[in-house]
């Protein structure tokens, strides 16, 4: 097996050309900036001697073909090898519509990017001698063509018998949708079950009976590692929403043969036009979070009133930002304490309630 290699991971880069913009009042992310910010990831990492980069989906606004060309474009002109996964928004409907391609349109715009066979929406290829990548896509679609985050049950008997045959290989696997729960009672909570795979514990049971330690997901746009037992789930934040972060990692195997993840993180700090970029990144998510954060305070388990609510959810105008920036420590004294303890809890706290920075900066061992 290889022993030490480095690669990088950029998540939900949104890419939208200027012709693409779809512009509303009540928009999140910034992804009119998509395009210079991720030039600038891109060559810093060219600095770097990179195996490989990850994009766990989301690569495009709403999956507009011009979107889809214009990354496989660019991904194909840098000096390592990429390989990506569809996000929600690149496979928007099942069916091609006049704005965005179809759901199997897909892999045909990424054969060299992990979809040798496009006819297929996920993969496994030996990426590095050793180092297994299997690539699954959650994105299906109900009888009514509506969305849902899930794997099918062809994808879930494909995946054991890929991994029946990955026995002494390192296995690093990508997926859109969240494996493990980055937030207290995602999977339950209105606010955040919608970023989690649906069947994710049927999933985690198989990554355990594998041995399987490596998951990298997108979609929720925040900084965050998790785990589960041996299991760790390293959910990467959005290029175009606050702190619009990427990672480096170090996978290196110690003279002991114990392996180490030795993660980095960096922030884009500025782009032409949003030199302050992290300052007035912070912001439009601030200016953007009351309702977000009335929701929070109104459903299980607070269960406030709408008037209890109006009184705290200003005090919360940067609690998803910070969220999003990751290793978060939260204290709002001046709110009731029953409150603040459940609030803390999203912060990098582990059952205990000990902060444990591991979200931007760490080393893992495996
Ligand atoms: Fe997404
Ligand atoms: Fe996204």
């Amino acid at each position: 097996m290889t022993s030490n290699f480095r690669f990088a991971v950029v998540s939900d880069p949104h890419i939208t050309v200027p012709q693409t913009l779809w512009d509303h009042p009540a928009r999140f992310h910034l992804v009119e900036i998509s395009i210079p910010v991720i030039e600038q990831v891109f060559a810093h990492l060219e600095q770097f001697a990179l195996d490989f980069l990850l994009l766990p989906g989301d690569l495009t606004q709403h999956g507009e073909p011009d979107n889809h060309r214009w990354l496989a474009q660019r991904l194909s002109e840098l000096p390592f090898p990429s390989y990506v996964i569809p996000g929600n928004h690149d496979v928007p409907t099942l069916e091609k519509s006049d704005r965005s391609v179809g759901f199997r349109d897909f892999p045909h715009y990424y054969r060299e990017f992990g979809y040798e066979d496009p006819n297929q929406l996920y993969y496994t290829r030996e990426i590095l001698p050793g180092v297994q990548l299997i690539a699954l896509n959650s994105n299906l679609f109900d009888d009514q063509g509506k969305q849902i985050g899930a794997l099918d049950e062809a994808q879930f008997s494909w995946l054991r018998e890929v991994l029946q045959d990955c026995h002494d290989k390192l296995v690093l696997l990508t997926i859109h949708h969240n494996v493990v729960e980055h937030l207290p009672g995602q999977a339950r909570h209105d606010l955040g079950k919608r970023y989690m795979l649906a069947n994710a514990p049927r999933l985690r049971e198989i990554l355990h009976e594998f041995g399987v330690k490596l998951v990298f997901t997108g979609h929720l746009h925040v900084q965050d590692v998790a785990s589960d037992g041996y299991l760790y789930d390293i959910v990467t934040g959005s290029l175009v929403s606050y702190p619009h972060p990427y990672r480096v990692i170090d996978l290196e195997t110690g003279e002991d043969g114990k392996q180490r993840l030795k993660i980095k993180s960096y922030r884009v700090e500025g782009v032409p036009g949003w030199e302050d970029l992290q300052r007035r990144s912070r912001e439009w998510l601030g200016e953007r979070a009351l309702p977000f954060m009335t929701r929070l305070l109104t459903s299980y388990p607070l269960n406030l009133s709408a008037e209890q609510a109006a009184q705290i959810s200003p005090e919360l105008r940067y609690f998803w930002a910070d969220i999003a920036g990751g290793d978060a420590c939260f204290d709002f004294p001046a709110i009731p304490p029953a409150i603040n303890r459940h609030l803390q809890r999203f912060g990098a706290v582990d059952s205990r309630g000990v902060h444990q920075a591991i979200d931007n900066q760490a080393v893992l061992k495996l």
